[in-house]
């Protein structure tokens, strides 16, 4: 059986070291984000993992982070797949679609509060960047809303400041599906109808920040990803449709010709965005929630973070989609954002290619990502999600004079090396570094192979701790999953 919900995942996520309970009482308004901050300061990137905060003081909901963020191996529990397979998966999912079914009822509507019953605080939504943020946050895996004309369901990852117990404001940027929906609604002087899911299947999750093209309903990517249909029930005050087995549903309206003031928010990036004045307003009409309802978020802040993981992985798919089969660029293996720099910095790994084609390669990742200011090619046998091995190509492999070009004039996002730091694009440039051997190189300093096999096959007998990486390459992937699906983990 396989994953359908967030509780489905999490005593995956568990059993694998993946995720770890905090009984102490927490504080939302500040300790939650400062405890994932020490975490990524601290522990390697193949040792991170998620918190599952069972006590935050004044709320009887507990709150979880880093279901999607912390390293390769969720990402492999959560997409039922081995690590070396998850592209190949992200691929075939956007040649399969699936579309989502409608049901006649959902755990998500277990509880309903309308009216004065609505009240955000309830939950215990964050403040991430305490000290800093404007105030708490809500960062779901889901946000959907319908294209007026179309009736074609959007669903993304957009960030809400909570303003008041029914009201938020509306992040979606101005060239973002849903804020086209906006656009059309307030034309017409009326609302935009929104559900905002929390704790949803965390392949959902995945999906949500794909940059696919507007008109595409994300939720059938995330059905060919689990290989049947997402069940979505109706909501109760909104005509729209809700994953089936989400957490936490907020429904709500966003306002037309209705504008306040959001942030400062601690971007993802790593800096803090200031206020931003003029953001639509939500005024939320109903909250439905589970039975023991498991309240969800996302930490962004300095990378390395949850965000650039969780923003990283379908995009990757994406571009290799658009680099190869929509341009049509031969010899492209992998590609992979270098985690650790945000989204800044994009490696591709090439094939042994003629004169000139590195050059085609690299400028053309530099057009289609915009986020990327620095992009490399490497050779196969770099393993393009490793740091150390990145940085030893660049090392070795590359001459500044001959290997490095600079773009000038190019977009650049939540950059404040260009001047100012937003959304909006500012005129920045790119480094394009074509870290390939050149040369016939001698060979690489290590073991033969056959010793390397060796010692793998045989590491029980010398009694070392393996590291996650190690282990990784000897375990296999368990993703059984515990009937009933249903069953609350506290
Ligand atoms: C953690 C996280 C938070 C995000 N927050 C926002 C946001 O507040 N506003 C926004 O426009 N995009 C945000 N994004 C990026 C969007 O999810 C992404 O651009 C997505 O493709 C938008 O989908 P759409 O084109 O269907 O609107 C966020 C991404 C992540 C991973």
């Amino acid at each position: 059986m396989s994953i359908e919900s967030l509780r489905d995942y999490l005593p995956i996520a568990e059993k694998h070291g993946l995720m770890k309970r905090v009984t102490a009482e927490v504080d939302k308004d500040w300790e939650i984000g400062a405890v994932i901050r020490e975490i990524y300061d601290n522990i390697t990137p193949e040792n991170r993992y998620g918190v599952y905060f069972e006590n935050v003081k004044g709320s009887q909901f507990p709150f979880v982070v880093g279901i999607v963020g912390p390293t390769r191996e969720a990402a492999s529990l959560v997409l039922e797949a081995p690590q070396d397979k998850l592209m190949e998966k992200m691929l075939n999912a956007f040649e399969h679609p699936i579309d989502p079914v409608i049901v006649a009822e959902g755990p998500c509507q277990e509880n309903v509060l309308t009216g004065d019953q609505v009240d955000l605080h309830l939950f215990p939504f964050p403040t991430y960047s305490a000290g800093r943020d404007g105030g708490n946050y809500i960062i779901p895996g889901c946000i959907i809303s319908k294209d007026p004309e179309t009736g074609i369901r959007n669903s993304a990852v957009y960030r809400s400041q909570i303003i008041g117990k029914n009201k938020l404001t509306f992040g979606a940027g101005r060239v973002k599906g849903a804020y086209a929906h906006y656009a059309k609604q307030e034309a017409k002087g009326e609302g935009l109808d929104i559900a905002i899911s929390i704790g949803v299947d965390p392949v959902i999750w995945f999906v949500g920040p794909g940059l696919f093209e507007h008109g595409l309903d994300e939720l059938s990517i995330a059905g060919g990803l689990r290989g049947k249909p997402v069940e979505l029930v109706k909501c109760k005050t909104v005509d729209l449709e809700v994953p089936a087995n989400a957490e936490i549903v907020i429904e709500g309206v966003v306002l037309p010709k209705e504008r306040g003031p959001e942030g400062p928010f601690g971007e993802a990036a790593g800096y803090m965005e200031g206020v931003l004045p003029d953001r639509p307003v939500v005024e939320i009409k109903c909250i439905t929630y589970r039975n023991n309802a498991i309240c969800q978020g996302n930490v962004a802040q300095k990378p390395p973070n949850e965000a650039e993981n969780a923003g990283s992985l379908l995009n990757e798919a994406l571009l290799f989609r658009k680099l190869t089969k929509g341009i049509g660029l031969r010899g492209i293996v992998d590609l992979a954002k270098l985690r650790g720099a945000g989204m800044g910095h994009l490696v591709i790994k090439v094939k042994k290619l003629p004169p000139g084609q590195n050059k085609r390669i690299l400028n053309a990742a530099w057009v289609c990502d915009t986020l990327a200011k620095f992009i490399s090619v490497v050779d196969e046998d770099i393993d393009i999600r490793n740091t150390a091995q990145v940085l030893w190509a660049l090392a070795y492999r590359c001459q500044p004079h001959r290997d490095i070009q600079i773009v000038e004039d190019a977009p650049q996002i939540q950059d404040p090396s260009t001047g100012t730091f937003g959304w909006r694009p500012s005129n920045g440039s790119k480094i394009l570094i074509d870290a390939t051997m050149k040369f016939d190189y001698p060979d690489v300093a290590v073991p033969a192979p056959e010793y390397m096999e060796k010692v793998k096959n045989d590491w029980a007998k010398y009694g070392l701790p393996l590291t996650t990486v190690l282990a990784d390459v000897h375990k296999p992937l368990e993703v059984e999953v515990q009937a009933p699906t249903s069953t609350p983990i506290n």
